[in-house]
């Protein structure tokens, strides 16, 4: 399949191994609700959903392992970590963001390669997986933890494990959907997903620093209007441009 290549296996396993999870953890935590008695029923006495589980996460673990090379080991790897790194830039942004939001501002400030929003969700990305795995490892092991440590240990990894998986859930169904899907700038879809590419208007509102050389290159070869020319009517129709933030770039984020 095209759109499977060497730099979307990552995305692609990230996405559907975090859809297993949420569905098995939840399943194994509320195995009488209405979604999934169904499923408890049909597996009967197989323990299917803590099974699915386990592989699902060894699929996260290992994609989060694989991330975590690329960026140690690869000059792009880590350039591109460099540019992930938050800075104080980071922080006024966001406030002149929120200024121009609420109506104090004309402008939205020019941001960086990824801008301080991208850098939140991705740190958080980190965050959320290394204290899943740390604590879904603790629960894995339960028979080698019982062994050595206190059970209020093992509790304290289940509460945890439980609260970060409900706190990771709603970040990516209320916070990133809205980012790649309800924002009305980029419904139904974000495509940089499957495409690597971003719409051109998208480019010179979001990108503005590194991106102007590009668009500037463009518009020079006549792949998109001039900054000067009125806008389509329909601008998400503008032809789509590569740009710095590079097609897998933006898409490592796993
Ligand atoms: C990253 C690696 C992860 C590992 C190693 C892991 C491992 C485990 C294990 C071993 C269990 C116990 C299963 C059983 O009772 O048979 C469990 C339970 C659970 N997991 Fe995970 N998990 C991981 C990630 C996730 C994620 C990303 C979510 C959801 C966002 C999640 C949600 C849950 C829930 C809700 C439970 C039930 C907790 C409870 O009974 O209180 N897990 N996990």
């Amino acid at each position: 399949m095209k759109l499977i290549r060497p730099g979307k296996k990552k995305t692609l396993a990230l996405l559907v191994s975090f859809i297993l999870l949420v569905i098995t953890g939840f399943a194994l935590k509320f195995p009488e609700s209405f979604w999934a008695a169904p499923l408890v029923r049909w597996e009967k006495d197989f323990p299917l959903r803590g099974l699915v589980h386990r592989i699902a996460a060894a699929v996260l673990m290992g994609a989060a392992v694989y991330h975590a090379m690329y960026l140690i080991a690869m000059k792009s790897g880590r350039q591109w970590l460099r540019a992930m790194l938050p800075t104080v830039k980071d922080v006024r942004d966001s406030v002149e963001t929120l200024g121009y939001n609420l109506g104090y501002r004309r402008r939205t400030p020019s941001y960086p390669k990824f801008n301080y929003a991208e850098k939140a969700e991705y740190w958080a990305l980190v965050w959320g997986t290394l204290v899943m795995a740390a604590t879904g490892i603790v629960l894995w092991a339960h028979n080698l933890m019982l062994e050595y440590y206190p059970k209020w240990v093992m509790d304290v990894a289940t509460a945890i494990h439980y609260y970060e998986a409900i706190l990771a859930t709603l970040a990516i169904v209320v916070w990133h959907f809205y980012a790649v899907i309800f924002d009305p700038d980029v419904y139904p879809l974000k495509w940089t997903v499957l495409t690597g590419r971003a719409p051109a208007h998208e480019v010179r509102e979001e990108e503005t620093e590194p991106a102007s050389a590009a668009v500037e290159l463009a518009q020079a070869s006549g792949v998109v209007p001039p900054a000067s020319a009125p806008e389509p009517a329909n601008s998400a129709n503008v032809e789509a441009v590569d740009v710095p933030v590079a097609p897998t770039d933006k898409q490592c984020v796993n």
